[in-house]
């Protein structure tokens, strides 16, 4: 690899931490908010902002608004699953829209997601029977599961969501981009590949992810890029994020983006994370199980009205969507052909999974003053007849929307439909768009934030992200490290990581380091004791 590896005191951290430059050439370094100089946006949208949400289905969240939407294609009432998939006698439970809150959370590994999809694990029946969903939920043994996962909202409980299919546009055929876990499906969003992960990929975090993102390309074509973030930016799984002239492209939500949004500052490609741990100052939003979806949605009405109220608005899109299904039911089949392997990576044994067949469908919402209300955006019409609207499809629609000049990152996004064109059926924007959504008036569930809880996996996974960015992982106990924590301390432990990590790397720049390098944290555990020991040299090795 030849990294050089620098040595370089951080003198009023009191720590050291070491530089390593990576081998992709350098791309001047750019400040946060310069203007694109040389590239020009051909399309009235000058800045597209993406949040996705967590591991919920269509018809989960919006499947019951097909009784007032008959547009939309949602739940009738009469779908069903059959507690044994493969037995035609077996008993039958319908879908039903008494979801509240939901406790535990509903499996969706790549195994789980093949027998909710088939019903069995031979995946070739073609168009998917999505017929396996309770069967897969009896398996679990969590009495009350086969119901959950059948379960939708009513419209009135997601009282947002209802609004923004009424003003915008829905899309009601946009798939998760591999039928596995969070942390592939958000590859796929901003690299349009996982590289080969099919669940989370631990060995991989350590350099992180070294595929080529949209953030790459965006910088390629000067133009500008934001990741406001809540605890833990999950962009950071990619190496070329923690490069060095990318530090000041992390904000954080809380104390940026208002004020950015106020002031018309906003890049040309925001995107916000949120919050995945749960604590009572500051409760989860991201929607996924156990987190209450009414926190999930206030903060979607906190940020379109934020953007909403913005000089910035008439050249702007929000896109909403979600990384997987997580479990719940839907009823339109997963698409399984013509889907293309995005860089020829098979997956990990023993499933060797070859990333041709999409994940479950998942709510998409696309919000601009350029739509028009009650937009209902089905199958795309392209670019090949087997393309489908799926996570890739964001930087597909970039590289259009944005017209760069860099090629498409995989095969994956080639692939994909776009929706750039959506843009293009106003001759002016809306000036009727709501400056208020629905008020969110009751919590849907019946208690606060449980500290003392155990981590999720995906919770762990950021911990190791964490301890990554911190220099944490050279300690032998790095893969337990998420174990032992709870909800609270795994809370504190990433906001205590993240800051080291952001504040080094803009020590590093005011020092004059090559804006290649990536900055690598000593242990905190060890950063009190000097320079000279021992354990620091090993951590040298160590790379
Ligand atoms: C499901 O039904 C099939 C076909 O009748 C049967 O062979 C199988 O044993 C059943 N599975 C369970 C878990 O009951
Ligand atoms: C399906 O595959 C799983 C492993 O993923 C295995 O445990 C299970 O026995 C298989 N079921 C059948 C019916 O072959
Ligand atoms: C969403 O589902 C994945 C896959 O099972 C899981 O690992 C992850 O914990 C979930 N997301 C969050 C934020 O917990
Ligand atoms: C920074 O490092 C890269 C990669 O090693 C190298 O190509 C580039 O010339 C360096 N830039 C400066 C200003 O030294």
């Amino acid at each position: 690899m030849g990294h050089r590896k620098i040595l370089f005191p951080a003198t009023h951290l009191g720590l050291f931490f070491i530089l390593y430059l990576l081998s992709s050439p350098c791309v001047s370094f750019s400040f946060p908010f310069v203007k694109p100089k040389n590239h020009k946006i051909n399309g009235p949208i000058k800045t597209l902002v993406v949040l996705v949400m967590e591991n919920r289905s269509f018809d989960h969240i919006l499947g019951w608004l097909h009784k007032t939407r008959p547009d939309i294609d949602g739940l009738k009432g009469s779908e069903f699953n059959r507690v044994n998939a493969s037995d035609p006698y077996s008993s039958k439970i319908f879908v039903s829209d008494d979801a509240v809150f939901v406790d535990s959370d509903p499996g969706h590994s790549i195994q789980a997601i093949r027998e909710q999809i088939f019903g069995s694990n031979d995946s070739s029946a073609n168009p998917a029977p999505m017929n396996g969903f309770v069967q897969q939920a009896v398996n679990m043994g969590v009495p009350g599961m086969e119901q959950t996962v059948m379960s939708g909202f009513k419209p009135e409980l997601v009282p947002v969501y209802t609004d923004l299919a009424k003003e915008f546009g829905v899309f009601d055929r946009w798939f998760a981009s591999v039928p596995a876990s969070t942390q592939p499906n958000r590859f796929y969003v901003h690299s349009a590949t996982s590289h080969g992960a099919s669940s989370n990929v631990r060995k991989d975090l350590i350099h992180g992810f070294p595929q080529k993102t949209i953030f790459d390309s965006l910088d390629e074509n000067g133009l500008s890029f934001g990741i406001y973030y809540q605890n833990m930016p999950a962009t950071l799984f990619f190496k070329s994020l923690r490069k060095l002239k990318h530090i000041f492209k992390f904000h954080n939500y809380a104390l940026t983006f208002k004020i950015h949004a106020k002031l018309g500052k906003l890049p040309n490609y925001v995107v916000i994370e949120q919050r995945y741990f749960d604590v009572k100052i500051d409760p989860a939003n991201d929607d996924h199980p156990s987190h209450d979806v009414a926190l999930g949605q206030k903060f979607v009405k906190e940020v379109y009205e934020t953007l909403r109220a913005s000089p910035q608005w008439k050249e702007m899109a929000l896109l909403i969507t979600y990384d997987e299904h997580g479990g719940f039911f839907d009823h339109v089949p997963t698409p399984v052909s013509g889907v293309p392997n995005p860089d020829g990576i098979i997956g990990p044994p023993p499933y060797y999974f070859r990333f041709d067949r999409l994940g479950v469908r998942v709510p998409t919402f696309l919000i601009s003053p350029w739509i028009d209300k009650a937009t209902v955006i089905h199958e795309p019409t392209g670019p090949t007849t087997f393309s489908q609207f799926e996570h890739s499809t964001i930087p597909a629609t970039v590289k259009k929307l944005f017209n760069l000049k860099s090629s498409f990152l995989t095969k994956r996004d080639a692939w994909a439909g776009t929706f750039e064109n959506y843009f293009c059926l106003r001759k002016t924007p809306r000036d009727d768009c709501p400056e208020k959504l629905a008020e969110v008036k009751t919590n849907l569930r019946p208690w606060g934030p449980r500290e003392d809880a155990k981590l999720s996996e995906f919770q762990i996974e950021l911990i190791q992200l964490a301890s990554q960015l911190n220099g944490d992982h050279v300690l032998k106990n790095y893969a337990d490290i998420g174990r032992k924590m709870n909800v609270r301390e795994a809370n504190q432990y990433v906001d205590d990581a993240v800051n080291r990590f952001l504040e080094a790397g803009r020590a590093a720049l005011r020092a004059g380091a090559n804006e290649s390098a990536v900055v690598a944290m000593r242990p905190a555990l060890t950063s009190r004791s000097s320079a000279s020991d021992g354990g620091f040299n090993k951590y040298l090795e160590a790379y």
